[in-house]
């Protein structure tokens, strides 16, 4: 069964069930781009025949990272470098997938003393994490702004569909031991999953790119 194909609830098909997890790499130059690094990393990976690799995180807003040498994805200059990267992949057979990434309140207080997080909730992991600002309504239409900016290009750089990992500042909403925003019963805690627009957003009908959220529907 694992190496049959899998048609996904966005009408993609995939070559077989294998897919390699999304890992943060380091990698990254000093622009905060791909580099050949990865173009290595990753063309070895696609020799391995897993139908589809999902990159490590991939920040959409270079203010805010998961840690330093993170690859950011918020303009045209970043574009080449991730080309280059989806064509080793693709001549090795597999597909290359972005995990697509806001931190939250797991953004190291090397990249920033101030996260922006759905709350204040200060993430307590040996001083590493400084207490959050929680973001205004304004910052989360500016972060699915940036979500869906991102996801846009990197379908132009050529990959072949994104996750969005809102799972790193997600459970500051979601997790019970973390008080979260007050948010009107109906809906969604975790606006991220529910507001961001297409290309981005979740499940449209018939997507120009595919998608699919860290369950993989
Ligand atoms: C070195 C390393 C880096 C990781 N980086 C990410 C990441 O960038 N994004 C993410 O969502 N999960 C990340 N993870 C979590 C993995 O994608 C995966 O969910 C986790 O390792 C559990 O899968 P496993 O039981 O097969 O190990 C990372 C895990 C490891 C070990």
């Amino acid at each position: 069964m694992i190496e049959q194909t899998l048609t996904l609830p966005c009408g993609h098909t995939v070559a077989n069930r294998l897919c390699k997890s999304a890992m943060t790499e380091g990698l990254a130059d000093a622009h905060d781009h791909a580099t050949a690094a990865h173009q290595r990393l990753y063309s070895t990976w696609a020799r391995g025949g897993a139908a589809i690799l999902m990159t490590g995180n991939i920040m959409i807003d270079r203010r805010y990272l998961e840690r330093s040498g993170n690859v950011v994805l918020e303009d045209d200059a970043g574009l080449p470098a991730l080309r280059a990267v989806a064509q080793a992949v693709h001549e090795g057979g597999s597909q290359l997938w972005a995990q697509i990434s806001h931190p939250g309140r797991q953004c190291p207080r090397l990249a920033n003393l101030t996260p922006l997080a759905p709350s204040e909730v200060q993430l307590n992991m040996v001083g590493n994490f400084g207490k959050p600002r929680a973001a205004s309504e304004a910052d989360i239409q500016d972060i699915i702004g940036r979500f869906a900016h991102t996801a846009a290009l990197v379908k132009e750089a050529g990959l072949d569909g994104v996750q969005g990992d809102v799972c790193v500042g997600g459970p500051a909403v979601l997790a019970p031991v973390t008080p979260g925003r007050p948010r009107p019963p109906s809906r969604c805690p975790c606006p991220f999953v529910v507001d961001v627009p297409p290309p981005f957003g979740a499940r449209p009908p018939r997507p120009p790119m595919k998608m699919a959220n860290r369950r993989g529907v």
